[in-house]
């Protein structure tokens, strides 16, 4: 199978080709990425020497690039589009919208209009279960059913992209499948995000600033489970289909926070409560029962193993860290942070 992937080089993107390329060996990748202040071409380093030319493409392009996304898709005529480019923080799309307006909603629509003109067989556009909003402390999980009712920028910019999606389906004909899934974390993911965040503050002894009363509760899901779910859509999922993926895993931020300085061996007076972030959702929780039926899915992590391996990971890749940690980081976080 020849798989488009965009987005390849940020945190899933990077998972997901890494999966590919070791579970199927007659998968070849084209990674197709802008390599936005998320992307990184060093996550694949190891796989570019050992693959690179063989089973492993990179152009650097941007999704919202009509031209460039047909010229790539024509050189490498794929059989599956697997759509992971977006921007991605809500913390950023609060700062300022516009990108997740261009890239997420913009991008999308391009890219999908692309694939159709090239006849490209198969589309699965990544989603979030943010795109439903917020649920109460009683209510139950999301389903494929819920409305969309987004309340961040971020999450608004990825309702848009579905109901586009949607909307190719419903008019085109065309083949996509969007997939939602929760709260990823796991090996390369970038440190605005809450777990390595937390992670990489804790080895500094730094503040770990924890938004309003840390009560809010998000569905964590290992990295590997996503893919496999991503996989299994991939390779099985039903044209037009929408499928949920969760990882069983409800928490509220500050026990997350209080684990992580548990397995650093750190204090929990380090914690310092901040201003919460405005229109901050309370919880999210996943019903990816169809998700069971219909792909045979079922997370395979707990939380707790789960989140210390990733401590492991982050161990045996401080380099890493502190390489991404550049100077675009570095001032987004100090004034993001300063403001609170
Ligand atoms: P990320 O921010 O780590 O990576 C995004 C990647 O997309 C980067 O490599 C970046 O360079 C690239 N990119 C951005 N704009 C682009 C453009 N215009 N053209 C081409 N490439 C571009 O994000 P992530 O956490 O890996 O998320 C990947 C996808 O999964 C996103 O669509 C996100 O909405 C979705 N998702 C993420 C989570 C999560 O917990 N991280 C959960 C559910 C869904
Ligand atoms: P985040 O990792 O940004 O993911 P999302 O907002 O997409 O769920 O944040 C996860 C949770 O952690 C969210 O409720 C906000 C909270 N949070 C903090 O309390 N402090 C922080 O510094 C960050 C980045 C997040």
């Amino acid at each position: 199978m020849r798989l488009l992937i965009t987005g390849g080089c940020g945190f899933i993107g990077t998972n997901f080709i890494r999966y590919q390329i070791a579970n199927h060996p007659q998968t070849t990748v084209l990674n197709l990425d802008k390599l936005t202040y998320a992307g990184n071409l060093l996550n694949l380093a190891d796989i570019e020497k050992e693959h690179g030319g063989t089973r492993y493409f990179f152009e650097k392009a941007d999704i919202a690039d009509a031209t460039a996304v047909q010229s790539i898709l024509k050189k490498f005529s794929p059989d599956a589009i697997i759509n992971f480019a977006a921007e991605s923080h809500v913390d950023r799309s609060i700062s300022d919208p516009a990108p997740f307006v261009t890239t997420n909603v913009l991008g999308t629509q391009v890219l999908m209009q692309a694939a159709r003109d090239a006849g490209i067989p198969r589309f699965v556009h990544i989603s979030t279960d943010e795109v439903y909003g917020s649920l109460k402390a009683d209510e139950p999980a999301f389903t494929e059913q819920n409305p969309l009712l987004p309340n961040s920028p971020y999450s608004a910019s990825k309702a848009g992209a579905d109901l586009m999606v949607r909307a190719f389906v419903e008019t085109f004909g065309f083949p996509a499948i969007i997939t939602r899934c929760s709260n990823n974390y796991g090996p390369y993911q970038f440190p605005e995000k809450l777990i390595p965040l937390m992670i990489s503050k804790a080895w500094e002894e730094g503040n770990l600033p924890v938004y309003g009363d840390g009560l809010n509760i998000r569905d964590w899901i290992h990295v590997e489970d996503h893919c496999h779910g991503i996989d299994l859509a991939l390779r099985t999922g039903k044209e037009g289909a929408i499928y949920n993926f969760g990882g069983n895993a409800e928490r509220s931020n500050i026990d997350v926070v209080k684990a992580i300085l548990k397995l650093t061996g750190k204090p929990e007076s380090l914690i310092t409560y901040v201003k919460d972030r405005p229109g901050h959702d309370k919880r999210y929780a996943m019903d990816y029962s169809l998700a069971q039926r219909e792909l045979g899915y079922t997370p395979a992590h707990s939380f707790e193993q789960g989140l210390a391996d990733t401590l492991k990971w982050y161990e045996n890749n401080k380099e890493w860290l502190d390489n991404v940690k550049s100077g675009a980081y570095m001032e987004f976080m100090s004034r993001w942070y300063g403001e609170r």
